[in-house]
């Protein structure tokens, strides 16, 4: 545990100088974790809602779920920015954004992360305008998976490239202290981050970004169903914990009526 605290301008400061360090956290134990390995920024993500809660996607995931898991990450005090994913549909207006937000913040969230830019644009300034920090979300965007049909790489096309671009400046613009650059293509993730003031997160984005974000259960191999090719776990922790629960389950005594 560091003894500083993170803040959103901390965060923001390392760009050019350090690389940020982030992953997801969805609970008490998992907080501390991060927190006991130097973890600059923490996202309690609406990934939870596939690797936690067991849904399909995260457009499931609602604002009480979200707050019940920001609660139990801020009750581990890490020294690192906690920061919470709005959920889909909570932000469809400015003031559904603001007030969606404000239960995030409410719960022990010291930031929150939207997906969009332009298209979201009143909702984000209304946010930054009542002092809650937050962070963009670009790229491949996952509350979109259904409109969308999958989960697609970002950035292979001039139009896609330009839009990108676009959008990470409104997001500078309009006062983010970074960005979550997702499946984008290498080179554009590189460009935006040398066009933008504002530090670059990337997942599954290449290695020139300002730092790099993973869900922490693909990192340490215990995401129940898959593992995205971007994340190549040293070891499979499921594994490690299944031969544990089976030994345990291996040696229990059996009962006295089937002793001899
Ligand atoms: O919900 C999430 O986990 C995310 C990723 C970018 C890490 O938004």
């Amino acid at each position: 545990m560091s003894e500083t605290r993170e803040t959103p301008q901390t965060i923001l400061q390392r760009k050019g100088r350090e690389p940020i360090a982030a992953l997801t956290a969805y609970d008490f134990p998992m907080a501390k974790l991060l927190d006991d390995a130097g973890v600059p920024l923490l996202l309690v993500g609406d990934s939870l809602g596939m690797v936690v809660l067991g849904y399909p996607d995260t457009t499931l995931v609602t604002l009480d779920e979200m707050a019940h898991h920001v609660r139990a990450v801020a009750r581990a005090k890490p020294s690192g920015l906690i920061a919470a994913d709005l959920p889909f549909k909570t932000y469809e207006t400015p003031s559904q954004a603001v007030e969606s937000a404000k239960r995030l913040i409410d719960a022990g969230a010291e930031a929150v992360k939207a997906e969009g830019a332009q298209a979201i644009l009143p909702q984000l300034e209304a946010i930054h305008a009542v002092g809650i920090p937050f962070l963009g979300h670009l790229g491949m965007l996952p509350q979109h998976v259904l409109e969308e049909g999958g989960y697609r790489i970002k950035g292979r096309d001039e139009a896609e490239r330009g839009a990108l671009l676009a959008d990470a400046r409104a997001l500078g613009q309009a006062g983010a202290f970074g960005i979550v650059l997702e499946l984008v293509t290498p080179s554009v993730a590189a460009e935006i981050t040398a066009a933008i003031d504002i530090p670059t997160i990337g997942i599954g984005s290449g290695s020139d970004c300002d730092g790099q974000i993973l869900v922490t259960t693909d990192l340490l191999g215990t995401s129940p169903d898959f593992i995205p090719k971007h994340v190549r776990p040293d070891e499979l922790l499921r594994e490690r914990m299944l031969g544990i629960i089976r030994g345990w389950r291996e040696t229990l005594p059996k009962p006295s009526a089937t002793r001899e």
